[in-house]
């Protein structure tokens, strides 16, 4: 019997009730093969900013490292659009990142074929794309210094920083590859490096690394044909790697082969401490409350974390296995639904999972 400690983020808007779902999933994963999971639950985000006025309270970022995973909702909402940076949901994230050093964002992109008509793009098309998109999360963009909006002489202007150590490039790229390794042995390394400096570093790093790892292939592909090149053929690509806001951007638009951004979970892997687990998407303000959301990201987060965190790979396939199945069976929440036939609810589609998890004849 497996004994691990999970910190629970819920956040902000459907991150609270996917979270609750995934929990639940866990529950019955520990029922059925005999693990105990301890739950621990902290504050960040909008809700953090309401109780304890800040987004990342020190308390919710001790616990997290106390753990042996984390599992984390979403954070934000219109309420807080308009507060200073300082006090936005989002600056959380990006702090409890930083915080974890949680360098690598695995962000995998799997079709299912039951979800062939849910996607806006042809099935033909999409038809068993598998990839993985390989995000560097702690650096670039998001994190140089200076970000702020000043007066030169007499005139506004504002400045965002990309900077980016090469030890930095070179680690995540290192990653990629590795996964590559066990996956379809080609990586695609997405920049601008006919415009940006960073972009033709890290064009650089990506070479050198290569040359480490002689049974991969590189491929450099700029990021406005990827972003193209995504949607035209995604069968092309096994596993993309590239800067934090290229990632960011190119995985919401990956989620759209799977048929929604309710679909993709991901992995937050840290440089040596515990690792992260979070669906790909947001707070959802538009659905949330209305137990609509889609929880297949956040449970599918937790089996990766089973996977990656605690090496359990018979547990994380039957989360994989029950996700398949019931989607088989034909449930769809409102985003993956086609013409709104068959809906169901975030805690139906929940009890589905737990329904098979728990049944010693459906799975293994
Ligand atoms: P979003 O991802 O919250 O939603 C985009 C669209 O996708 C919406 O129409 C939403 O209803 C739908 N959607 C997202 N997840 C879904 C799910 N599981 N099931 C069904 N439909 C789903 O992005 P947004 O609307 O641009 O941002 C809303 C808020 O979330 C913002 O405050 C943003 O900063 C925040 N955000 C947080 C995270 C995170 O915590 N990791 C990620 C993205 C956005
Ligand atoms: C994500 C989100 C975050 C990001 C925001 C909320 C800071 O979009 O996790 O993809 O841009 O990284
Ligand atoms: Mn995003």
């Amino acid at each position: 019997m497996g004994k691990y400690r999970i910190a629970v983020l819920p956040g902000d808007g459907i991150g609270k009730e996917v979270a609750k779902g995934a929990v639940e999933v866990l529950k019955a994963i520990g029922t059925r093969f005999d693990h105990h999971f301890e739950f621990v639950y902290g504050l960040i985000g909008g809700e953090a900013i309401d109780r304890e006025g800040t987004p990342l309270p020190d308390e919710t970022l001790q616990m997290c490292n106390e753990s042996d995973a984390v599992l984390l909702g979403a954070v934000g909402g219109p309420k807080w659009d308009h507060n200073p940076p300082h006090l936005r949901p989002e600056r959380g994230l990006l702090k409890i990142r930083k915080e974890m050093n949680l360098f690598a964002n695995l962000r995998p992109v799997k079709f299912y074929d039951s979800l062939a008509d849910s996607s806006p793009l042809k099935a033909e098309v999409v038809k068993d794309a598998d990839l993985l998109i390989v995000r560097e999360l702690t650096g670039g963009l998001y994190f140089g210094k200076p970000s702020e909006r000043r007066i030169e002489s007499g005139e506004e202007v504002v400045v965002d920083t990309l900077y980016y150590k090469r030890e930095e490039m070179k680690r995540i790229i290192k990653t990629a590859f590795e996964l590559a390794q066990k996956r379809n042995r080609k990586v695609t390394s997405v920049d601008k490096a006919n415009v940006l400096e960073s972009s033709r570093m890290w064009r650089e790093i990506a070479e050198e690394v290569a040359k480490e790892f002689p049974d991969v292939e590189l491929e450099h592909m700029l990021v406005d044909n990827a972003a193209m090149q995504l949607i035209r053929n995604p069968k092309q690509f096994d596993v993309l790697v590239t800067e934090n806001m290229f990632g960011d951007i190119l995985s919401d638009e990956a989620s759209v082969l799977t048929g929604s951004l309710g679909m993709l979970p991901s992995a937050s892997l840290s440089i040596s401490g515990p690792s992260l687990y979070e669906p790909i998407h947001g707070s959802a303000p538009d659905i949330a409350g209305q137990n609509k959301a889609n929880p297949l990201a956040m449970i599918l987060s937790s089996a990766m974390m089973l996977r990656l965190s605690f090496g359990l790979h018979q547990e994380a396939d039957a989360i994989e296995k029950a996700v398949q199945q019931v989607l088989a069976a034909g449930y769809r929440t409102a985003d993956v639904a086609k013409n709104g036939k068959h809906v169901v609810s975030t805690t139906q589609m929940v009890e589905e999972i737990k329904a098979r998890i728990l049944d010693d004849s459906a799975i293994l």
